[in-house]
């Protein structure tokens, strides 16, 4: 092997404002491969990683919540930190953005930056909301564009006819936050000026990414590159930029800074600058504007070291669609461990990731499928067929290889140069495709020389047959170990040894006793994945909203209830551009039906014209004795409500009746708890 390298190597910061998805793990797990593959083969990799804190996501969600930002994204962390060890995600160091090195650093960096004379700053005008008493990013405003009319299009491009456009265009803006119409302020802002940089970054570019990515930025570079806007006004999340009083850094300069701060936080701050270690980022297709153009510009007129590469994968997509909240894919790592073992995941993801820029698709029933019969079936069952039969029979102790074992093994280990090469190419489902093929050339050694049979005859025999399989299995599990590294321990521990590297290829294992068999996976079934989809679709007070039947269940009498003395209290008041997100249509009851073994609920069958039929459940039972009395009627739903598992099927929306009838201020729910009142025309 050659000498041992240095290489420090990243995965994108996620924000400290959303949980860890499956979406991320293509990334994480990906990046995680590659260390630990780096450092199976002796060589120093260092993983670093952070919370992306800063911005003004988390500020608002402060304010909403009345909690410090400090606390919140230190919650974040805990949780993020959680998840990531139970993906057995290895990092040598998750930090986070908010602290003194990334301060320091970026106030470093930013120096620089100026005192290079890459700085200038300019006064524009801005959407200002006075209630919120800030800057309105694009984001946090919605109105109608300026060139097509559409309504409810953010500031920076309509989704309607795809024109960009700056937010102070908007027709009628309001503010996302507060529903208040904004003003426009003239405010400064510093940028940081590319141009300078033009010929320098087209140069860069082409060497440091893969050739797809390195096209589409080229693209970019016919026209003078623009510059780039890098502070935001107070109140901002952040730091504050020195010299700049009431200007913070945009998050996405200190963003990147904090790979470095996490870096040195550990105590290698070194390794950045360090012409002999290598440096690579692994991101998402999202980012590589960030990445490939900002980053390298800001770091070269600082003087410090760009990244060696930058390796770019595409987004997750579940059944062959993007991630959906209705359809119960948008799924939160924590939901998938509840229901599913993290080896699983990680084993997919493998087989899927080709160290390109195209979408990944997790299909479900793919993915039960490849993980039994590949990893269970096909890998696992090796060892646990044949330790089981050893143990069980023959002591527990291996025998010497013959011909048939050592020219197994052998062939098991003339696939080390090429499946590193794939490894290192980040090729990992042409690895796992190598290493399947591997074990199919086990199963086959084993149906011929059928230890199972041997053991009643000639137990020697079957001694010799086992140590074979099972040290054919051994090097598929060193194989295996950046891909599944508890898996790989537990295979270790079984040969009793205590430390795998990739020279442990050359080794083979003969009259030893094994230890005993620990389980390395197990099938995984339907009904798992189904519970999970049903968890992540299922969300109770998620968004605030109560479901029909815990509404119900507070009222538990189906009895018409008094008229209240006085009104339930309001719930907290909501922007309009909540209510805007209620999508209210008029439906007619073609059928309704009484549910066997409930009390309250009610089968509604809507015809809902172009949208098509719907089934909702309501629990009205109470107020209607009579259900066919509604057949026929009109009736005003939520459309748009995401689909609710109950225990008698699937809800597809929410039907609108008054409360308390006859009472002014009686709450409009989807529970009428007396005849009549309903929203019916
Ligand atoms: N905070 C920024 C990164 C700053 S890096 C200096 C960010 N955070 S993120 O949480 O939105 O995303 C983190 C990483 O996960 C990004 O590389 C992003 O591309 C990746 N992914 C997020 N969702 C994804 C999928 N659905 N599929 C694949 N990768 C995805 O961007
Ligand atoms: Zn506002």
């Amino acid at each position: 092997m050659a000498g041992k390298r240095r290489i420090v190597v990243t995965s994108a910061l996620p924000y400290a404002n959303g949980d860890i998805h499956i979406g991320h793990l293509v990334e994480y797990i990906q990046t995680d491969i590659w260390v630990r593959f780096q450092k199976l083969r002796g060589n120093e990799c260092v993983y670093v990683c952070a919370d992306d804190t800063h911005g003004t996501p988390i500020m608002v969600r402060s304010r909403k919540e009345g909690l410090a930002p400090e606390a919140i994204i230190e919650r974040s962390h805990a949780e993020h930190v959680r998840d990531f060890s139970a993906f057995q995600i290895a990092f040598d160091n998750y930090y986070t953005t908010n602290s003194p090195e990334n301060k320091e650093l970026s106030e470093k960096i930013f120096k620089a930056m100026e005192a290079s004379g890459a700085i200038t700053v300019k006064s524009t005008a801005q959407l200002y909301c006075e209630k919120c008493k800030m800057f309105l990013p694009d984001r946090f405003v919605k109105g109608e564009c300026p060139k097509c009319g559409a309504t409810g299009q953010y500031g920076d491009s309509c989704d309607h006819c795809g024109s960009t456009y700056g937010a102070e265009e908007l027709v009628r803006p309001v503010c996302t936050t507060c529903g208040e119409t904004p003003v426009v302020r003239e405010t400064e802002h510093l940028y940081f000026e590319l141009e300078p940089q033009h010929d320098a970054l087209k140069a860069w570019i082409p060497g440091h990414t893969t050739a797809d990515v390195s096209n589409k930025l080229l693209e970019w570079f016919d026209e003078p590159l623009r510059p780039w806007c890098i502070s935001r006004d107070a109140p901002y999340f952040g730091f504050e930029i020195p010299g700049h009083p009431g200007k913070f850094f945009y998050v996405w300069v200190d963003a990147p800074i904090g790979y470095i701060a996490s870096l040195a936080n550990l105590g290698k701050f070194d390794m950045w600058n360090d012409p002999g270690v290598e440096l690579y980022h692994f991101i998402g297709k999202d980012i590589i504007r960030f990445h490939c153009l900002f980053w390298p510009g800001m770091l070269n007129v600082a003087g410090f070291k760009g990244p060696d590469k930058v390796f770019v994968h595409g987004f997750l997509t579940v059944n062959g669609e993007k991630m959906s909240k209705s359809k119960g894919t948008f799924i939160n790592a924590r939901t998938y461990l509840d229901h599913l073992p993290a080896d699983a995941l990680r084993y997919y993801y493998a087989a899927k990731i080709g160290g390109t820029t195209d979408d990944m698709d997790l299909n479900l029933e793919d993915f039960v499928q490849r993980v039994n019969s590949d990893l269970v079936g096909k890998i696992t069952n090796i060892a646990s067929r044949s330790s089981q039969m050893l143990h069980k029979r023959l002591e527990g102790r291996l025998g010497r290889l013959d011909e048939k074992g050592l020219a197994l093994v052998a062939t098991c280990r003339d696939a080390a140069d090429k499946i590193a090469k794939l490894y290192e190419e980040r090729k990992f489902n042409q690895a796992v495709v190598e290493i399947c093929r591997l074990a199919d050339v086990t199963n086959a050694y084993f149906d011929e020389v059928q230890p199972w049979k041997l053991v009643k005859t000639d137990p020697e025999a079957a001694r010799v047959a086992l140590t074979g399989a099972l040290n054919a299995f051994r090097l598929i599990a060193i194989y295996l170990k950046p891909i599944l590294p508890v898996y790989a321990d537990k295979a270790m521990a079984l040969f009793g040894e205590t430390a795998w590297t990739w020279d442990s290829l050359q080794e083979t294992v003969e009259g030893k006793a094994l230890a005993p068999y620990e389980y390395l996976a197990s099938r995984i079934e339907t009904a798992q994945v189904e519970a999970m989809i049903a968890s992540a679709l299922v969300k109770p007070g998620d968004s605030g909203e109560v479901s029909h039947e815990s509404r119900a269940s507070k009222n538990k009498s189906a009895a018409p209830s008094p008229a209240p003395a006085t009104a339930a209290p309001l719930k907290s008041e909501i922007a309009f551009t909540d209510f805007e997100k209620l999508d209210l249509r008029v439906g007619v009851v073609e059928n309704c039906e009484i549910v066997p073994k409930s009390s309250k609920l009610l089968k509604f069958t809507l015809d809902a014209g172009a949208l098509g039929k719907r089934t909702i459940f309501s629990g009205i039972r109470g107020a209607y004795p009579d259900p066919a009395a509604l057949v026929g009627k009109e009736v005003v739903f939520v459309a748009n409500l995401a689909p609710r598992k109950m225990s008698v099927g699937v809800s597809e929306g929410m039907i609108l009746f008054a409360g308390e009838p006859g009472v002014c201020g009686g709450a409009v729910t989807a529970l009428a708890s007396a005849g009549g009142g309903t929203v019916v025309s």
